[in-house]
């Protein structure tokens, strides 16, 4: 999964491309590159390493002139990372230049064919093979660009969004999509081109989003055409407004972008319940749940299928929904679901949870779910991108971008939204009384300030993270609705400090876990005071009676583990099944401070990009 930027237009192209392209390095930041016209010529530098690396190269190296160009921040899948294998990619004749977002599958067959027609490859990526094969299109059907392109792309397989220039036509700019997401910014006489609109927000809040199977041929001075691939009808372009501002994306007063989207939550969870939730009506309004209720009532049962941190948000509403609404969830990690030939019937809703939306394996699954006739409902935090537009209706949540590959934010609105569905769907199925109704939606209404009140305890949380920075192992432990908490901790400690972390239903120490208990295994346990407090009390005991170090997670005031753990971490009171929306917050927060005191980089972890759109 990469990133891409392209602009058209009056101003010079090249810092906006840059800029564009550390904009868009969570989506990939292995290799980067950029080609520019100068009017005359094509000045393209490209290197292994990040956007920063890039800059100094382009600025030591290249002409930085012109106002046509295109850039690329690379996670590669073809070839691997290094200058020939990076972005953007020549035809033969040079006359053509190329970047790339996917995979095409059947590259390797196409490149034996283009090799036999005399075509030799610099690199081995997948994107070098794509390019040729349009300037083999464009020679032997002797068409402009945008045919041959459309031409090409009806004989690859795989997923793409790419944005290639001739220099004998440097007046455009052909885009085309499958798969892999492709915005276009609409402004006064120029045209950009990105993965998402954070390249181009601060110039405009125009864009069109591409749909699979469209192309685009920008023309400056003219109307975008946006066609489709496989039969050249006419797509008009759908032009959305967008509400994303730039501060959105800058860092603000914070180090990293994953602080500030911790520190965000309180304000993403009230924009994602804004609108939603009316508690003096006492009613729970969202149009996709509203327009297709019978569907969610009627449910067999509730399939939740997603991947990561969004599917310890799926098991955390399949407590939810069971305690609540009383409909029978199964949560499935989208990756196997989609190969083990699960038995699905139309009697079926299948949920896909996605802060990203492009996800493959999740979309894999929505499209199987589909085809064997379940209705799909997306819960994404990306509009316009593809899980959104290929489920049957969805709910976003708006916790606005979310730029540090561990995901912070984007859990808890996504609990958010999970729990408004449970709410209403529990209310018209008389699940339970009004006034627990009432206590709930009211209760989820005061979140947001008690998540305030949580995060209060990052100066403790950093003083804890001090002691323990230095471990090897760690683990965590929860039950019920915490149990999918504890998993969501481990994997926020493990995936930004590289430090071993597992979580377990609380229960389930004795069955093997505690066997790891000593002095140097410190031990995160989430008590608070409801759901098992007692039971959870007692595995405290037992780890303490082994000498393991306690990091315990505990409701405001609670004096009887604080006489146990070695360390408390409180949150404030609330219901149970709205307690994963708090006790996720100092995991969070320990998770930030270790993985900076270990030195590592926080926002992009190495090995993990932002968004896992190839299998
Ligand atoms: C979580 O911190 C990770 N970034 C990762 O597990 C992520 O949740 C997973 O890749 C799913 O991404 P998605 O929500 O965009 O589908």
């Amino acid at each position: 999964m990469c990133g891409i930027v392209g602009y058209i237009g009056h101003r010079e192209a090249y810092p906006i491309i840059m800029k564009g392209l550390q904009r868009l390095e969570y989506r990939g930041y292995d290799s980067a590159g950029i080609a520019l016209y100068d009017g005359n010529q094509i000045n393209l530098a490209k290197t292994k390493g990040k956007v920063i690396d890039l800059k100094s190269k382009s600025e030591n190296s290249i002409s930085l002139e012109g106002t046509l160009g295109i850039g690329h921040t690379r996670w590669a899948t073809h070839g691997i990372p290094n200058d020939t294998n990076s972005h953007p990619h020549y035809s033969n004749s040079g006359d053509l230049v190329i970047i790339h977002n996917g995979i095409i599958e059947n590259y390797e067959t196409i490149k034996k064919e283009l090799s036999k027609r005399g075509y030799v490859f610099s690199s081995d990526t997948d994107t070098e093979v794509l390019v040729n094969l349009i300037e083999e299109v464009k020679k032997k059907e002797n068409v402009l660009l945008g045919k041959a392109v459309q031409i090409a792309l009806n004989q690859v397989v795989g997923a793409y969004a790419i944005a290639v220039f001739d220099r004998n036509k440097p007046d455009e700019i052909v885009v085309a999509k499958l798969g892999s997401p492709l915005a276009i910014g609409i402004g006064q006489q120029e045209f950009f081109i990105a993965s998402d609109a954070s390249p181009f927000i601060e110039f405009t809040n125009n864009a069109v989003y591409l749909q699979d199977q469209e192309m685009a041929i920008i023309r400056l001075g003219k109307e975008i055409k946006l066609r489709k691939i496989q039969d050249d009808a006419i797509a008009y372009p759908l032009v959305q407004e967008l509400q994303m501002n730039l501060e959105e994306i800058e860092k603000g007063m914070y180090d990293h972008f994953m602080l500030k989207e911790i520190y965000e939550q309180p304000s993403a969870i009230k924009d994602t319940y804004r609108g939603r939730l009316r508690v003096e009506q006492g009613i729970i309004k969202m149009a996709g749940i509203d327009q297709n209720i019978e569907r969610f009532l009627n449910a067999q049962r509730i399939i939740i299928v997603a991947c990561g941190t969004s599917w310890h948000a799926g098991l955390v509403a399949e407590y939810i929904f069971e305690d609540l609404a009383r409909i029978p969830v199964e949560v499935e990690y989208a990756s196997e679901f989609r190969y083990r030939n699960p038995v699905i019937t139309d009697k079926d809703v299948v949920i896909a949870i996605s802060q990203s939306g492009e996800t493959a394996d999740t979309l894999a699954a929505i499209k199987l779910a589909k085809e064997r006739g379940a209705y799909v409902f997306g819960v994404c935090n990306v509009v316009g991108s593809s899980i959104a537009r290929e489920t049957h209706a969805g709910a976003y949540t708006h916790a606005g971008p979310e730029i540090g590959v561990a995901s912070t934010k984007a859990f808890t609105t996504q609990i958010t939204i999970l729990s408004l569905i449970a709410l209403k769907l529990a209310k018209e199925k008389g699940a339970f009384s009004d006034s627990k109704y009432h206590e709930i939606l009211s209760e989820l209404e005061n979140i947001p300030s008690k998540v305030e009140v949580a995060l209060e305890s990052n100066s403790l949380v950093e003083i804890i993270s001090e002691e323990y920075k230095d471990s090897d192992n760690c683990l965590y432990l929860g039950r019920g609705y915490n149990f999918p908490v504890a998993l969501e901790g481990a994997l926020k400690l493990k995936e930004i400090s590289y430090i071993h972390a597992e979580g377990y239903p609380a229960a389930e120490m004795k069955h093997g876990p505690i066997a790891l208990i000593d002095e140097q295994m410190p031990v995160i346990v989430i008590a608070t005071n409801n759901g098992h407090y007692e039971k959870v009390v007692s595995n405290i005991q037992e780890i303490k009676s082994r000498k393991g170090k306690i990091i315990a997670i505990v409701t405001e005031g609670d004096e009887q583990v604080r006489e146990l753990a070695d360390h408390v971490i409180e949150v404030p009171e609330t219901l149970e099944c709205l307690t994963p929306l708090l006790t996720t917050i100092p995991l969070q927060l320990l998770s930030y401070h270790i993985a900076v005191m270990r030195g590592c980089n926080v926002d992009q972890p190495r090995n993990l990009a932002k968004s896992v759109t190839v299998e």
